[in-house]
């Protein structure tokens, strides 16, 4: 398989972003050093490269979001950029007209780049090759969430110290998230150790040919591990008749104080967002000294600005530390 968009015009010689699965080791490396760099200029009061003055930033929301639409608006305006919001509800998709039509007209309003959240998996993949427009997939279906993956790295070499070797426990409803997808093959090209855990139900088939190990007990997978990343059931992506329950599945891979202390004392607690509380994170580990969800989030603006530094030709920030 070639990898998707391979183009030699910046540092990370790609012209979009559309997921991990095809990111080399270098290229990671490069958007979580420009990422801790900002971060660091950021927290010193030093300046920012405006690299995106003059530029404008066209963001398609077709589905909600809270952390990834507010994180990439927030990232241009720091590079110095404009961003236009559109959302489903109130677009000419409620016409009828379709994702690639509305992409071309866009484009032919000339943004300088185009960040697309959107049900259907592989979207921005067709629209890719559609656009002579650089493009991040901030979400396509079930299938990855690059950005947060990718920010979800950052946070694990800020707690760690180290991604390679790292054991990383990814709980819950895996086969509907793209969180887990995308963080399994980044987390892999790093060298991390990557495990999960849920119900045969909410695995995908034939999982463990990803490079993970697979648990189907959480107090037995949450041993030993580093990092644990607990996911949300993602009700929305159940067909009719799907859903598991609540209460029970709380019951059996919801992490809790008691699961708490089956972990290392050290272990980093992680979640994407939106938490359900009480269903598969307690409201006392999600607020816990181990909980480095708010942590994630922070990155999110961090990573995104570099995503966005990078795929416009700015130069990348080296960090003091080897990204690995
Ligand atoms: N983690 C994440 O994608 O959150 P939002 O759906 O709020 O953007």
């Amino acid at each position: 398989m070639t990898i998707p968009n391979a183009s030699p015009a910046n540092a990370l010689q790609l012209k979009s972003l559309l997921g991990t699965e095809f990111l080399k080791k270098e290229q990671i490396q490069i958007l979580i050093s420009t990422a801790l760099a900002f971060k660091d200029r950021y927290e010193k009061g030093q300046s920012i490269p405006p690299t995106l003055s003059g530029k404008t930033a066209f963001m398609l929301f077709f589905e909600a979001s809270t952390r990834t639409r507010s994180s990439f608006e927030l990232a241009t305006q720091r590079l110095g950029g404009n961003s236009i919001v559109l959302t489903k509800g109130g677009s000419s998709t409620e016409k009828g007209e379709t994702l690639l039509d509305t992409a071309r007209n866009i484009e032919a309003m000339r943004p300088d780049i185009l960040i697309l959240r959107h049900p259907s998996a592989g979207s921005p993949f067709l629209l890719d090759q559609a656009l002579n427009l650089p493009l991040v997939n901030a979400g396509d279906g079930f299938h990855e969430h690059p950005t947060q993956a990718l920010l979800d790295l950052m946070t694990v070499f800020e707690g760690r110290k180290q991604i390679r070797g790292t054991r990383v426990l990814i709980v819950g409803d895996i086969a509907h998230s793209r969180v887990a997808r995308s963080n399994i093959y980044a987390l892999k090209t790093m060298g991390a150790e990557v495990s999960v855990c849920g119900p045969p139900t909410l695995l995908p088939p034939k999982v463990e040919k990803m490079g993970v190990k697979v648990f189907y007990e959480l107090d037995k997978a949450v041993k030993d591990q580093d990092v644990v990343m607990m996911l949300r059931i993602q009700f929305e992506r159940f067909s009719h008749g799907q859903t598991p329950s609540q209460g029970e599945y709380s019951r059996f891979y919801g992490l809790n104080q008691r699961v708490l202390k089956l972990c290392q004392p050290e272990v980093l607690i992680m979640h994407p967002g939106p938490v359900n509380r009480g269903v598969e994170l307690a409201t006392d580990v999600a607020d816990s000294s181990r909980s480095v969800i708010l942590n994630q989030v922070s990155n999110g603006v961090m990573l995104r600005m570099s995503v966005l530094h990078l795929l416009s030709g700015g130069e990348p920030f080296s960090w003091k530390d080897a990204i690995q």
